[in-house]
């Protein structure tokens, strides 16, 4: 074996890891809410277990088979006219809008692991008002979590694939999973659960708005880290002779069953507690700390449990996030890994201060445009339209520019002929122009 590669439970639980993020656990419930539950979690379900799934496999597929860097991967697979594709690898640069608002994100969680084990607030009034001034006045606070954050990431990073990325994941993985099954149980015996379950799986097509496709859409991108090849250079570090449809399949049910499990455990507190869903990014930072806080002692333990495990599942994603730029410095441009991720972190860390002030009384009228802040922007940007474009470019490369022979011979051992016409179909046609037709209709370029 190689000796800086994941072996087949480390590439499963690391892609899992990146795969499993804030994306579940604190976008997919808020999100939910404000486009009404329902329709929106159907929408997003056949879109993860269609297109994103495909797509996924075609990331692993390309990464496995070439074991190099984005860009190196995408040229060697180009027939000789066509190199220019290579230039496909460098979607990671998508990497700098998502982990700027992400480490945000994560800078907030570390900062509330500790609200939650010192002084959770008494009421949702309280609880607006914590939130709030750590958000808009306390920026050195938020600073320091955020470079905090910064650290534990590009520290991982700079281990590299197995002393870093494996063996976070290794531990931080199985950690998450067992923390989110005990609140599960827990919520499964609350009132509010089986209203948890008709708000997330009764389609209610009234409150079903404009928008809320593409957000649906976006966000099974988002959510499965695919279109910026994340998921195409950790399997760049697996090992041959791994079948790679059941891996995919594996994480992508993960992935999908995590989001539904964290919905699920959400809402039935709330619920039971009364309160409605509709806080926006403040959910689980507003909300949820008032509710924890009402139930007493056992509030503060569930509290606890539940930032440590949105922690840990939002620090091996944002690893990955960084992971692609990493590994082209070092393999195309010759860098030591230590200096590629520092001379990376400390780029990606400048803009994500932007992205932290966009949100503060100070600053915010300065960094917002266009009726959003930079914080939303490189959130919509990201999610909504560059990750859903590389997504579109990864179908279109592995459907009709590569030589088909590698995914056939990849594939139909696992999968046999029919199910891998059928994933070739998905690819060639219906990711391509599904996904366009959603983004041109949101756009307002066309109207169906
Ligand atoms: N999938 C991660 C989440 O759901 C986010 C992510 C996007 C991670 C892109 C890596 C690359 O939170």
């Amino acid at each position: 074996m190689h000796k800086n590669r994941f072996t087949r439970i480390g590439f499963i639980l690391a892609a899992a890891g990146s795969a499993v993020g804030l994306g579940n656990i604190w976008k997919f419930p808020y999100i939910a809410g404000e486009n009404g539950g329902g329709v929106f979690v159907l929408v997003y379900l056949a879109t993860v277990l269609f297109i994103g799934m495909s797509i996924f496999i075609g990331e692993v597929l390309l990464g496995s088979y070439a074991h190099k860097d984005a860009v190196t991967t995408f040229e060697t697979h180009s027939p000789s006219k066509k190199k220019y594709w290579k230039f496909s690898g460098f979607t990671f640069l998508t990497g700098v809008f998502i982990l700027s608002f992400y480490a945000v994100v994560v800078g907030w969680i570390f900062n509330y692991v500790v609200v939650a084990a010192t002084a959770l607030p008494a009421n949702v009034q309280e609880a607006e008002s914590v939130f709030m001034s750590l958000l808009q006045k306390d920026v050195w606070t938020q600073i320091f979590y955020y470079t905090l954050a910064f650290i534990v990431i590009a520290y991982t990073i700079s281990r590299g694939v197995k002393k870093g990325i494996e063996k976070l994941n290794n531990i931080l993985m199985p950690t998450l999973i067992i923390i989110l099954a005990v609140l599960l149980i827990y919520s499964v015996q609350l009132d509010g659960f089986t209203q948890a379950l008709s708000f997330m799986f009764s389609p209610n097509i009234d409150k079903f708005k404009s928008g809320s496709i593409i957000v649906a859409v976006g966000h099974a991108f988002f959510t499965l880290s695919i279109g910026m090849v994340t998921i195409l250079t950790y399997a760049a570090s697996l090992d041959k002779g791994v079948n790679i449809v059941k891996a995919s399949l594996t994480i992508v049910i993960m992935d999908t069953l995590i989001a539904i499990v964290a919905g699920l455990i959400i809402f039935s507190i709330l619920f039971s507690a009364g309160q409605e869903p509709g806080k926006g990014a403040g959910l689980v930072f507003i909300t949820l700390p008032a509710v924890f806080y009402e139930m007493g002692s056992i509030g503060t333990v569930l509290a606890i449990a539940f930032f440590v495990a949105l922690a840990f599942a939002a620090v091996t994603s944002a690893v990955s996030v960084l992971e692609p730029t990493v590994m082209y410095l070092v393999e195309r441009r010759g860098m030591k890994r230590k200096k590629a991720t520092y001379s990376v972190s400390v780029i990606f860390y400048i803009i994500g201060i932007f992205t932290l002030l966009s949100n503060t009384t100070a600053f915010s009228s300065l960094l917002t445009f266009g009726g959003k802040n930079l914080f939303d922007w490189f959130d919509f940007i990201s999610a909504a339209i560059l990750m859903p474009i590389g997504g579109i470019i990864v179908a279109v490369f592995v459907g009709y520019i590569m030589d088909q022979k590698v995914a056939r011979e990849a594939l139909v051992p696992y999968i046999g002929e029919n199910l891998y016409k059928v994933w070739l179909f998905i690819m060639r046609v219906v990711a391509p122009i599904a996904v366009l037709l959603v983004m041109l209709n949101e756009m307002g370029v066309i109207s169906f």
